[in-house]
């Protein structure tokens, strides 16, 4: 069966990290895997081709692929575009229309790296947690939104937090299922001391677990609490589960115990095909297009490597060639390559070809 990829390099390290991905999948096709790709812009490079984010074509083309992989856009260059047409407008606009609702963020700290850390070394050591981020629902897009003169000198902002039951059975059916292919185990996280979305999300996520899911560990937290959990010991958790502005804030904690933004993968699932079962997805980086250092050779392409990862493990269900991928990378850390951000005393400093190469190899 082939399996259609749509990739979007966008703009700065984009395509620098997207050849070594690239690379990578010719290499597979070689091996005997079917994987059938087509390039298309987004950002600020599609903005200057046709002047919007993304042209209409290629969102219907990441609507039937079975898989988008999206490297970083944006950059000085594009600054002063009008609003709706910015580079980042080409991202929310897929995750809009393939309304992909689950945001999947690994923290992951590879041993290689740990020692090298500044954190404490039994904090980070082995670490493997998943924050699964709401994504399309809560106060980022609740309506009321506004600002007003309260004409005494005063103004008033309003952002409403909403949330409706299937947007939480969605998210915590994500959870859950992801736990079981891990260590089978999910911390729900909200505000339901403060909260009325709180209190939803507290009992929604309680009555899946019930329903469909009562062989999973399920455990709730404070999302205040998770926060300083979160520092204090990590690897008290699996899969965490939360809303959208505490997945905002609690990702990014995560992000920073495992070391550089460009180790950091990131997937975005949508709903099960009513036909086909399977999900929408689009898998990128966490990081942007780091104008600093573009065009240099010297990007990290790990995040994008290890975000192909996880489209082989979650759109394909290759799990045995995800596993090997990872390990790959982990070997690769453990021989001492490092590029430039990750770089530390007696290891050896490659560029993206050759990190990507490295890899490859493995
Ligand atoms: P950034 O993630 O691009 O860069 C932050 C810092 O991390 C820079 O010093 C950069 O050199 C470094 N860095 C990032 N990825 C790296 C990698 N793979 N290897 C080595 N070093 C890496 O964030 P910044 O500077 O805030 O934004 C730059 C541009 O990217 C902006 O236009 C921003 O809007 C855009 N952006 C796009 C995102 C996306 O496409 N999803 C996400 C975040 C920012
Ligand atoms: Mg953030």
């Amino acid at each position: 069966m082939t399996h259609k990829l749509l990739l979007l390099a966008g703009d700065g390290i984009g395509p620098e990290a997207m050849a070594e991905v690239k690379k990578l999948i010719a290499v597979m096709n070689e091996m005997g895997h079917a994987f059938e790709t087509e390039d298309a812009l987004v950002g600020g490079c599609a903005y200057d081709a046709h002047g919007a984010a993304i042209a209409e074509v290629d969102v219907a083309k990441a609507m039937a692929a079975d898989a988008v992989l999206f490297g970083a856009v944006g950059g000085p260059k594009w600054d002063g575009v009008p609003y709706d047409v910015r580079p980042e407008a080409g991202l929310l606009r897929l995750r809009k229309d393939m309304d992909l609702f689950a945001n999947l963020r690994p923290a992951i700290c590879y041993p290689a790296l740990a020692s090298s850390s500044s954190l404490k070394q039994e904090v980070i050591e082995g670490l493997d947690i998943l924050i699964l981020r709401e994504l399309t629902g809560g106060v980022y897009f609740g309506e009321p939104k506004t600002i007003t003169d309260l004409g005494n000198g005063q103004k008033r902002a309003v952002d409403t937090q909403v949330y409706d039951t299937y947007e939480i059975e969605r998210i915590s059916g994500v959870a859950f299922e992801l736990a079981r292919t891990r260590k089978n185990h999910v911390t729900s996280m909200e505000k339901r001391n403060v909260m009325k979305s709180g209190v939803l999300w507290n009992e929604v996520v309680t009555a899946t677990h019930k329903a469909k899911y009562s062989d999973v560990k399920l455990d709730h937290m404070l999302a205040d609490a998770g926060g300083m959990q979160l520092v204090r010991w990590p690897k008290q958790f699996d899969v965490i589960v939360c809303d959208n502005l505490f997945g905002d804030m609690l990702s990014d904690v995560a992000a920073m115990l495992t070391g550089s933004l460009g180790m950091l993968p990131s997937a975005s699932l949508g709903a099960p095909d009513e036909k086909t079962g399977k999900r929408k997805a689009l898998y990128e980086p966490v990081h942007g297009s780091a104008p600093d250092i573009a065009g240099k050779g010297i990007a990290n392409p790990i995040a994008m490597i290890a975000s192909f990862a996880m489209c082989l493990r979650y759109s394909f269900d290759m799990v045995a060639e995800a596993d090997r991928l990872e390990a790959a990378i982990a070997s690769v850390l453990a021989d001492g390559l490092r590029t430039k951000d990750i770089l530390s005393d007696g290891m050896r400093e490659v560029g993206t070809a050759e990190m990507g190469d490295a890899i490859i190899a493995k």
